[in-house]
C-alpha cells in the first residue's frame, strides 16, 4: 500500500500541497485529478524524490520513500513517466528498453564487474526482457527505429513501456494520454489495464475524464493543494464539490 500522511509542499508563500492524506491499494489503478496547478505533478515529485516535502511523508509497502533521493525510490520499485516525454531520443526503441532493463532493482553493476560470465547471461536477460516487452506491447515492428523518429503518440507509449522495463511495483503516469489520438489512447489504456492484471499498482494523473472514469478503481481529487474528494468513479462523478471545482455539470 502507498500511504500519504499530511503531505505538504510550500514554494515560498504558495502551498502547492496542503496536508493531503490518502491511501492507494496495491494492484489498483488510482486516479489523481483536479484543475491545473492543483499539486498533482508536485505530488509525483514528492513521492519520487524530485522534491522534499515541507511536512508529512509518503510510505510505500511500509517504507518511507518521501525525502529519499530518486535512485533509492526507484530501487524501492517505483517508476514514473513525465508530463513531457523523456526517452533517449537517439537510441532505438529496443536499445531504450535494454537500457531501462539494466536499471532493474536486482541488477548489481558490481556483480557485472566481477563476474563476466554471469554478466553475459545477465545481458542476454536484458535483451530477452526487451524483446518480450516489444512483443507484448506491439512495438516489435519498430524495434530498430530511433525513438526520435517515432510519431509523438508512439513515443509516449514507449515512455510507459520503458518505465515497465525497470520492473516496478508502483508505476506513476503523469498525463500519459495528452497529445495522443483516439486510437493511441485506447491502446495505452489497454496497456495500463493489462499491467494492473499483473499486480502492478498504478497512479494515473489525467485530464481525460472518460478514460479516468472508465479505468480507475478509485480517484483522489486535488484542488489547489487540498484534497477535495476521494472515492470510486461513480462517487466522484456525482460529488457536488468535484463537479463545482473541476468536472462541470456535463459529467454529472
Ligand atoms: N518547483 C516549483 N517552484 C515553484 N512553484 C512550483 C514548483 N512546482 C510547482 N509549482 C507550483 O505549484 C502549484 C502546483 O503545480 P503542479 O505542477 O503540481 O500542478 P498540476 O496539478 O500538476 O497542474 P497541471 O494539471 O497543469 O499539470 C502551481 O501553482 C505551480 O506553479
Ligand atoms: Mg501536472
Amino acid at each position: 500500500m502507498l500511504c500519504v500522511h499530511d503531505l505538504t509542499m510550500r514554494f515560498g508563500k504558495l502551498v502547492a500541497l496542503d496536508a493531503a492524506s490518502f491511501d492507494v491499494q496495491e494492484a489498483t489503478i488510482h486516479g489523481i485529478i483536479g484543475p491545473n496547478g492543483s499539486g498533482k505533478t508536485t505530488f509525483f515529485n514528492l513521492v519520487t524524490g524530485f522534491l522534499k516535502p515541507t511536512a508529512g511523508k509518503v510510505t510505500w509497502q511500509g517504507r518511507t520513500v518521501s525525502g529519499l533521493p530518486p535512485h533509492l525510490v526507484s530501487r524501492a520499485g517505483v517508476a514514473r513517466t513525465f508530463q513531457n516525454t523523456s526517452n533517449y531520443a537517439n537510441l532505438t526503441v529496443r536499445e531504450n528498453l535494454v537500457m531501462a532493463s539494466r536499471n532493474r532493482i536486482e541488477t548489481g553493476w558490481l556483480a557485472r564487474l566481477v563476474n563476466l560470465k554471469s554478466a553475459r547471461t545477465e545481458e542476454a536477460g536484458h535483451g530477452r526482457t526487451a524483446d518480450e516487452l516489444l512483443e507484448r506491447f506491439g512495438l516489435r515492428d519498430m524495434a530498430d527505429a530511433r525513438a526520435v523518429d517515432l510519431p509523438g503518440g508512439t513515443q509516449k507509449i514507449l515512455g510507459v513501456v520503458i518505465a515497465l522495463a525497470t520492473a516496478p511495483r508502483l508505476l506513476m503516469l503523469d498525463e500519459p494520454l495528452a497529445g495522443l489520438n483516439s486510437g493511441e489512447k485506447v491502446r495505452l489504456m489497454e496497456i495500463i489495464r493489462s499491467i494492473r492484471g499483473d499486480g502492478l499498482t498504478i497512479l494515473l494523473i489525467e485530464h481525460d475524464m472518460k478514460a479516468i472514469m472508465r479505468t480507475c478503481d478509485r480517484i483522489t481529487v486535488l484542488c489547489y493543494g487540498k484534497l477535495l474528494a476521494e472515492g470510486t468513479p461513480a462517487e466522484i462523478s456525482r460529488d457536488p464539490e468535484t463537479i463545482r471545482a473541476y468536472l462541470g455539470e456535463e459529467v454529472a
